[in-house]
């Protein structure tokens, strides 16, 4: 109930004015998102690279003007080219959420937004980095599916993510998971109706496994991004009875969240990569990490009560 109403909330302009304006939001903002600009993410980068691997997100979604779709394309062409003169293009690469990209446009959404990712793979391929594609509401899987399978006519790096939490995403698994593809599979953090999605936790954990096994047994690169210690153990003997090294798949975590547990998985050789959010459209990406565990929103609604 709390997360659908925080997922409700992530959409609301009124609601996103008045958080925005609350100068007590900022310190808890910074623990999910790394700063605003590109030198607050490369700061972030530098420091998380000694031990582990970055994929960056410059925040912002929803796009409805073409401008604002041009502009975010030439915000990921600028933070490409700095990773690859900073030298980080080895261990950090991009994440891109197609609706940011112009998906929702009006008119032709689909074909520009193919256009602008296209223009970040380019810039991507330029700097010796890749890009993955995040996945956003189910009304959106088969339109993603369908771009990132024609980027990757040209472009076969590109990865894409997959949600446990949908009905299709097993079967999705089986199709996708043949040689050079790269699959991060999460939980799924939009708010589905019982129709598309599983609703109860344990029918979702368990809809994870399935697509582990699924993932892990097939010729591609899986991408295991979770922060639940019984699903990480369980990925891991996936993979050691599938007979894959500790190269041929990964840990994903997002920035703020058990960075206890990257370290210790990193320490341990596995490779471990932490999703680094940046920018000033901080809003959805923060209600949603709220909305995943009630005690970030009661440190939040601590936090208000006390300023
Ligand atoms: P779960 O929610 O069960 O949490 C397990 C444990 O992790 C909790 O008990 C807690 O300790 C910790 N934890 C989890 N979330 C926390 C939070 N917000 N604050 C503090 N602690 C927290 N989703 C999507 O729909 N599309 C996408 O493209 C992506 N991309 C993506 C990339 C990466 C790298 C990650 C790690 C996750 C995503 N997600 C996503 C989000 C994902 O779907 C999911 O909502 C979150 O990862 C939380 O689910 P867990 O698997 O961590 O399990």
């Amino acid at each position: 109930m709390l997360r659908s109403a925080l997922i409700a909330a992530s959409r609301s302009p009124r609601c996103r004015a008045l958080v925005e304006g609350l100068p007590v939001a900022r310190p808890i903002v910074d623990r999910f998102v790394a700063g605003t600009g590109v030198a607050d993410a490369l700061r972030a980068t530098r420091e998380l690279t000694t031990d582990r691997l970055v994929t960056l997100d410059h925040l912002g979604e929803d796009t409805t003007e073409a401008a604002q779709a041009d502009a975010t394309v030439d915000a990921y062409r600028g933070l490409l080219a700095t990773l690859a003169d900073a030298g980080l293009a080895d261990r950090a690469e991009v994440s891109v959420k197609l609706s940011a990209l112009g998906r929702a446009l009006p008119v032709d959404g689909d074909k520009i937004a193919l256009e602008n990712a296209r223009l970040i793979c380019v810039a991507a391929a330029r700097a010796g980095t890749t890009v993955t594609v995040d996945m956003e509401d189910h009304t959106t899987t088969d339109s993603t599916l369908g771009i990132v399978r024609e980027l990757r006519v040209d472009f076969p790096w590109v990865g894409t993510v997959l949600q446990a939490y949908l009905r299709r995403t097993e079967g999705d698994c089986a199709e996708l998971a043949g040689p050079g593809s790269r699959i991060r599979l999460c939980k799924g953090a939009y708010d589905e109706p019982g129709s598309v999605a599983f609703r109860r936790k344990a029918d979702v954990d368990a809809s994870y496994v399935r697509c582990l096994k699924v993932l892990m047994s097939g010729q591609g690169y899986p991408m295991v991004a979770t922060h639940d210690p019984r699903l990480i153990a369980i990925a891991e003997d996936l993979a050691t009875r599938a007979g894959r090294s500790e190269r041929e798949y990964e840990f994903q975590m997002l920035f703020g969240i058990r960075a206890d547990e990257q370290q210790r998985l990193a320490a341990e050789g596995r490779r471990v990569r932490v999703y680094l959010p940046y920018g000033s459209e901080w809003y959805p990406y923060f209600m949603r990490r709220l909305g995943e565990r009630p005690a970030n929103l009661a440190f939040f609604a601590r936090a208000l009560l006390g300023s």
